[in-house]
């Protein structure tokens, strides 16, 4: 079957889908993005990125090139032309094109490209936990911004990839666990305690992070948003990472070393669960 993707106003075929070489999301990395998550035909989240990328683009002054409705009616008709079930959506939108100079040009269109991927999602209990690794943060001071600069995260990534990891965990200068290549971590420590750091320009607030946050509020487990070390990660009896892609995800060996007995725990299974319910049903 032909792939489609949708480029400035066209569905086009997803092998011809192109933009121009002076777009500054190509040139500067000057654009921001927003992956959401398909399950049987639901979005996940939906209301919750948008939201997002409507901030991200107000922080960096770019003016979006569609409603939020038409953004939609996108977003629906390219998961119809795919006839995409279970998958994600990458939404981009750019400063546009302009002649290469670093300061905003003053009349440049917004260039707004999405595609639609299948994944095999996995909606069945996790069996077997994930492995990271940790790295230190190597990104500037402003990673509440969905920016598609995302080298750093890349670096991370791959020197993960390299150690057979499933994630690499950012590290602060102070020690602190920021957050994963892609994704936010948590950690489920000896006092019952459900910890992950708080939402301020260090962080990405993660919108699968908001939505977890709740469904553990409303099956009473204590939840502490603050900043913990890697040592206190170690020791805890449970970490995950949450994502659009990754949902809950347990890791239970980080640097070579077992998180508690090395199992996926009760919690993550719990939570992951319960999201699926959230995404599939709208409870
Ligand atoms: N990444 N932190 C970072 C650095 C991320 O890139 C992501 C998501 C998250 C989790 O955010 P959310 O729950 O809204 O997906 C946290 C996406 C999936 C990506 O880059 O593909």
């Amino acid at each position: 079957m032909s792939r489609f993707a949708y480029v400035n106003g066209s569905y086009v075929s997803h092998r011809d889908a192109a933009v121009h070489i002076e777009d500054r999301g190509y040139q500067f990395g000057d654009g921001i993005y927003e992956v959401v998550l398909l399950i049987n035909g639901k979005m996940a989240d939906c209301d919750g990125h948008l939201e997002r990328l409507k901030r991200s683009l107000r922080e960096l002054e770019i003016e979006s090139p569609v409603s939020e409705a038409a953004l939609r009616q996108i977003m629906k008709r390219l998961t119809r032309l795919n006839r995409l079930k279970t998958g994600i959506i990458y939404i981009q939108i750019t400063r546009g094109v302009a002649r290469r100079n670093h300061a905003f040009p003053k009349n440049s269109l917004a260039s707004l490209v999405m595609t639609v991927k299948h994944v095999n999602v996995d909606i069945g209990r996790q069996i077997s936990g994930k492995s990271a690794i940790t790295v230190p943060d190597q990104r500037w001071d402003r990673r509440d911004i969905k920016t598609i600069q995302l080298l750093p995260n890349c670096l991370a990534k791959q020197a993960a990839s390299k150690q057979g990891a499933y994630e690499a965990i950012m590290v602060m200068p102070d020690g602190s666990v920021s957050e994963g290549s892609s994704s936010n971590v948590w950690i489920f420590n000896n006092e019952n305690q459900l910890i992950t750091r708080q939402t301020d320009e260090d962080i990405l607030n993660g919108i699968t992070r908001r939505s977890i946050r709740r469904i553990a509020g409303e099956r009473q487990i204590e939840i502490v948003e603050r900043s913990f070390s890697v040592a206190e990660m170690m020791q805890a009896k449970e970490v995950f990472v949450t994502s659009a892609t990754s949902m809950v995800t347990a890791l239970t060996l980080i640097d070579g070393k077992k998180i508690d007995e090395g199992e996926v725990g009760f919690i993550a299974s719990a939570l992951k669960a319960d999201y699926i319910k959230y995404v599939q049903t709208g409870i």
